[in-house]
């Protein structure tokens, strides 16, 4: 098992949700943590919190300078070892709505360009960085976790923007996963259902546990500690690659 103790560890969308509890798992477990978020009250918070080992680098993960320097910024504390990506967003509207038109191109793009090529961004700049990583004694360099979500697969009523993006996510997992062997890094994809994060923390209590009531076990929405203990055990389990892990309480989304 590879051990993250001692190595960098860059996490986007580091400063809330998923990505926050990320963040803080990788922390305790000894890693040198960057957090690339637009969110810098929240990122500066959490490494004030956090102490030693962590830096905050504002970063807008579709801003190819931004990327690369948060993964310098990463590199100076120690050898990155694993990102995360995590830095998200959705656009709920349908492709066409007889009051509201067509769906606009702009919120599409817009969340292309973040799920997609902010991930994508993050990936080949890691990459970069990790292939001057010593490998380790199984010969790895370092390990890309990426999140998609259950909608690539059951993308409900009003989110063709946001599975689209993370569908894409999906498909390019294996082949990213067989670029990379030849240096040995590994690259794998978490697809959550419902997490309990501020993205779904707008909605009023109750439909949330009507949420989570959906879920046939656990009923209840997925805790972000343990989308950080997915992302963690990847990490560490050098066969896991090339793949996308769906963690979701074996929820199928139905059409709204
Ligand atoms: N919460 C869920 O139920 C759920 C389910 C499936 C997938 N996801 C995915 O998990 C990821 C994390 O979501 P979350 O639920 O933790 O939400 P969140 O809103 O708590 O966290 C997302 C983070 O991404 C950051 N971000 C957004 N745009 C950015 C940009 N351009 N550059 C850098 N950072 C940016 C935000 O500032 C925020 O800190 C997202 O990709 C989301 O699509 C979440």
């Amino acid at each position: 098992m590879a051990d993250i103790t001692g190595k960098s560890a860059l996490i986007t969308g580091g400063a809330s949700g998923l990505g926050e509890a990320t963040t803080r798992r990788l922390h305790a477990d000894g890693a040198f943590v960057t957090i690339a978020d637009i969110q810098d009250e929240k990122g500066e918070a959490l490494v004030a919190e956090l102490g030693e080992r962590a830096v905050f680098v504002k970063t807008d993960v579709t801003d190819e300078d931004a990327v690369k320097a948060a993964v310098a910024a990463a590199v100076e504390q120690a050898p990155l070892w694993a990102t995360v990506n995590c830095a998200g967003t959705g656009w709920p509207q349908q492709i066409f709505h007889h009051k509201k038109g067509p769906h606009p191109m702009l919120p599409f793009e817009t969340v292309l360009r973040i799920n997609l090529f902010g991930t994508f961004n993050a990936l080949r700049f890691s990459a970069e960085a990790m292939s001057q990583n010593e490998p380790d004694e199984e010969g790895e360099r370092g390990v890309l976790v990426n999140t998609a979500s259950v909608a690539a697969f059951d993308g409900q009523i009003g989110q063709a923007a946001y599975s689209a993006s993370k569908g894409a996510i999906v498909g390019m997992t294996l082949p990213v996963a067989r670029d990379l062997a030849r240096y040995g890094i590994r690259n794998v994809t978490i697809a959550p259902g419902l997490f309990d994060t501020p993205l779904l923390g707008a909605l009023p209590e109750e439909a949330r546990e009507s949420l989570g009531a959906q879920v046939p076990f656990p009923a209840r929405l997925g805790r972000p500690s343990e989308y950080a203990d997915l992302a963690a055990y990847i990490i560490s389990q050098p066969v896991l690659n090339g793949e996308t892990i769906r963690l979701d309480g074996a929820i199928r989304m139905a059409p709204k």
